[in-house]
């Protein structure tokens, strides 16, 4: 039986660290999360060399990923096209569901299902929540199912932007104990907000994080996920001051206003300057503190904090294409080539090419 609309389920399907279906974050455990940002940096490493690259390329390239995008997306589009073309992954697209036979009335089901029978993989943004999760359902009833991976669905969840966002906060306190401890801040239109939302859902996973909510009233963190973290006892507080939080956070998560959720001009109603970043906030921030966030930007990240060494978002989003190849590597069950490579013979082997990582 197909559970229709079921928002939230497990990232992984098999309680161990395989992956499946990328559906939600909730069920996610260290030991996959600590796994998935070893495999990211090997493969960041291996893809350096021109040697590695090419033993990348021929990983996977009997596998075919379908794109179903039917909202608007960049950087989860772009990463994991090129991911999969990192790992000889071939792919097909579909962004318009005007170009396709949806047109003609053919339903959701009958469309994922077509799209499974032509490819290995999934990937699909949508507008409504709880689709990828319906597709997910789908595949398992099937004789041929294919993984269905969540590449954002509506304003509920991000699970691999989550997951990228992990391996970037685990890199930038990698000399600090890592995520572990740290104070997180996360910032802006938290209520409609996607990728936070999916990040504290992975935040259970950390010993001693404390999480600072900083939005306005009408956009506070919803109650699912502040439930979730009373359930799993992680300490958050909610504040519409940021000053007064920003010199105790070691990360400020910051994110735009979402006005494409509006249903009556909300977001107009509300003097969103407040909660932006710029020359004297920074100020403000620990010296070692980062500032992330998913992009794209609005007026609440000043372009003048780009070239400070603590942004960190440049990075988050390439980061992006090193975890998504992790992610497709995990679910082809091929982690243990990268895992068993020698990575400074890949290294010596070429050393004319560029460290470009
Ligand atoms: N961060 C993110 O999901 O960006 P896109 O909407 O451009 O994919």
């Amino acid at each position: 039986m197909i559970q229709k609309g079921a928002h939230e389920q497990p990232v992984s399907a098999g309680g161990g660290t395989e992956l499946f279906h990328v559906i939600g974050p909730r069920v996610c455990e260290r030991r996959l999360l600590d796994e998935l940002c070893d495999l990211t940096t090997r493969v960041r490493t291996v893809a350096k060399s021109r040697a590695g690259a090419r033993f990348l390329q021929d990983l996977l390239p009997d596998r075919r990923a379908m794109f179903y995008f039917t909202q608007p997306s960049t950087r989860t589009f772009l990463s994991f096209n090129n991911a999969c073309h990192i790992l000889g992954i071939r792919t097909s697209e579909i962004r318009d569901p005007s170009t396709s036979s949806e047109v003609k009335g053919e339903g959701f089901e009958d469309s994922i299902r077509t799209f499974s029978s032509y490819v290995d993989v999934i990937i699909m943004r949508t507008r409504e929540p709880g689709r990828a999760a319906q597709a997910a359902w789908l595949m398992d009833t099937i004789a041929r199912p294919v993984p269905v991976i969540n590449a954002g669905s509506g304003s509920d969840q991000h699970p691999t932007q989550a997951l990228l966002d992990i391996y970037t906060l685990d890199r930038s306190f990698s000399q600090r104990g890592g995520i572990d401890g740290k104070v997180i801040g996360m910032m802006g239109d938290l209520k409609r907000g996607r990728t936070v939302r999916s990040l504290c859902y992975l935040m259970k996973n950390y010993f001693d994080v404390r999480l600072v909510f900083i939005a306005p009233e009408q956009f506070a963190m919803q109650n699912d996920v502040k439930s979730h973290l009373e359930e799993h006892g992680i300490p958050f507080t909610e504040t519409e001051q940021l000053g007064k939080v920003l010199p105790e956070l070691d990360a400020l998560y910051v994110t735009r206003m979402q006005l494409e959720w509006d249903k009556a001009d909300e977001s107009r109603a509300v003097d969103f300057s407040r909660f932006s970043v710029g020359a004297k906030e920074l100020g403000m921030l620990k010296p070692e503190g980062i500032i992330m966030h998913p992009l794209p930007r609005g007026p609440e990240l000043d372009p003048a904090v780009d070239t400070d060494p603590r942004a960190m978002y440049w990075r988050q989003e390439r980061n992006g294409m090193w975890m998504r190849a992790a992610v497709l590597l995990k679910i082809f069950r091929l982690e243990s080539r990268i895992q068993s490579l020698d990575l400074e013979a890949f290294a010596a082997q070429d050393g004319d090419i560029p460290l470009v990582s």
